[in-house]
């Protein structure tokens, strides 16, 4: 028993000490007991092992669990982020939450409530850190005691992430042998078994090797000066991550020579109409590895609020030398669901059209403007919204880097979404339909309608017309690209 305040009543105060800073389980163990014994959150402190401040209350038994605790849905998802903050209040926040749902099933959905709205904050706070983690870890080569091969990297997030991003790594190099070192704790792979030891310094990361230069090379190929917005890259990549990633160190020099390469761009771009690639010819000496990582980087992307809802990313897929790139608007209830653009109705009536116009689907490389479904829901129905400039802006940053490790030597722009983004501001599709246009790459684009505008026409013959008007747009495409200098 602690009296808490001099004057004040005298309260038991429940003191529960969790294993580690990322320890949701044992927080969740303890709180339903708490909850379920009718213990209300001013009457229970959770600390840390090792952090402990050990003021008030006493290590007694907590409760055991003597009732079924009902949440809503959506609470776990959020306690276990939340639980990864490096918040020192999260816990208590997160059984203040438990407390409020016994009394109230909705309060989650109240985001006026200050706790509600903190705990969202605090979890995307925690998402965030961890897209840093998957976009910025950079392994470097390191041999060892026994003469075997081990990448490692160093990397220091905000929160108590790494544990509970091993499996995202895992996935990534499932059959390489890798370490990642952060000051809180290291995790490390064998290709079978995940271990942990204590936390590292910088120091004990190697520094400077063969993978650093694939990925200066990599950074040097995709940069591209035109799109240089100091300020924004420096939000989405804290300099704090900088000097862990050899490409960074190229951005001074490569700022520098910005402005001259930027007119060089204009210049070309304003030149005659040339099949140019769509990006500097330094291409990354391995394009699929880079293209698979940048996959992955996509697979948890926040840029914009679409990812709130939708199922996953749908990135594009398809060969990445192809005959013709393909952009449709943004993946669609089927495609949300199969994580693959293009397998719904509009689909099956783009492959018809592909086949009609002699282009094998197995050469193009398809892919969508933006990345996440849009939709409302209608009771069970997830109905089509138009992505807006914003989204369409945010997901560019995908499309962009697909298309500079691609370099397709001719690209169809499918609808409106799909031609704004490449051309970079809204254009008029009847204007630029039927001739070769030059996008601001300096590559070359044919736009045509969407195949979901033709699935919705209603009047039968000029359904037909549109159709083979699409077709021929297709045609002029692959003709162009057949004629292309290889
Ligand atoms: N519509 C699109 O624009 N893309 C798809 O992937 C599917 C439907």
């Amino acid at each position: 028993m602690t009296n808490i305040l001099p004057d004040g009543p005298q309260i038991d105060i429940h003191r529960v000490l969790l294993a580690r800073p990322d320890d949701y389980d044992g927080w969740r163990e303890a709180a339903r007991g708490l909850v379920s014994a009718g213990i209300p959150p001013q009457a229970v402190t959770f600390e840390v092992a090792g952090e402990e401040v050990g003021l008030f209350g006493d290590d007694a038994p907590l409760p055991e669990v003597s009732r079924e605790i009902r949440v809503p849905k959506a609470f776990p998802g959020l306690a276990k982020r939340v639980a990864l903050h490096s918040d020192a209040e999260r816990y208590a926040l997160l059984y203040a939450m438990l407390w409020k749902l016994q009394a109230n099933r909705d309060a989650l959905s109240d985001r006026a409530d200050p706790l509600v709205d903190r705990l969202n904050r605090l979890a995307k706070e925690v998402g965030r850190d961890a897209h840093k983690m998957h976009a910025f870890v950079r392994f470097r080569e390191m041999e060892e005691d026994d003469g075997t091969e081990r990448m490692v990297a160093w990397f220091e997030p905000d929160h108590h992430i790494t544990r509970a991003e091993a499996g995202f790594f895992i996935r990534r190099f499932p059959n390489m042998r890798w370490s990642i070192l952060t000051p809180e704790t290291c995790i490390h792979w064998d290709g079978e078994t995940l271990t942990e030891s204590p936390g590292a310094t910088k120091a004990d990361a190697p520094d400077g090797d063969p993978v650093e230069a694939t990925w200066k090379t990599y950074y040097k190929s995709i940069f591209n000066p035109a799109r240089v917005k100091v300020k924004a890259m420096t939000a989405e990549m804290p300099k704090k991550y900088w000097k862990n990633m050899p490409e960074t160190a190229l951005i001074p020099e490569l700022l520098a020579g910005a402005q001259k390469r930027e007119s060089e761009m204009i210049e070309t771009s304003l030149s005659k109409r040339e099949t140019v690639p769509a990006a500097p010819k330094t291409r990354p000496t391995n394009i699929e590895a880079a293209w698979a990582q940048l996959r992955d980087e996509a697979s948890a992307c926040t840029r914009c609020d679409l990812h709130c809802h939708a199922t996953q990313t749908v990135f594009g897929e398809g060969p990445l030398s192809p005959q013709l790139m393909l952009v449709g608007e943004q993946p669609g209830d089927a495609e949300d669901l199969a994580g693959k653009p293009f397998v719904g109705p509009a689909g099956q009536l783009l492959d018809d059209a592909l086949a009609q116009a002699g282009v094998d689907r197995r050469r193009a490389y398809v892919t969508n403007a933006v990345k996440h479904f849009k939709f409302v829901a209608r009771g069970k129905r997830r109905i089509h919204q138009s992505p807006n400039a914003g989204e369409i802006s945010a997901c560019n940053w995908w499309l962009a880097q697909e298309r500079e490790l691609i370099v397709p030597p001719v690209t169809v722009a499918l609808g409106a979404t799909a031609a704004r983004a490449l051309f970079g501001k809204a254009v008029t599709i009847g204007k630029l339909r039927d001739e070769p246009q030059q996008l601001p790459d300096g590559s070359t684009a044919f736009v045509t309608v969407h195949p979901s505008y033709l699935l919705r026409l209603p009047d039968r013959v000029r359904a037909d017309e549109e159709r083979a008007r699409f077709i021929d747009d297709l045609k002029r495409a692959r003709q162009f690209a057949e004629e292309a200098p290889a």
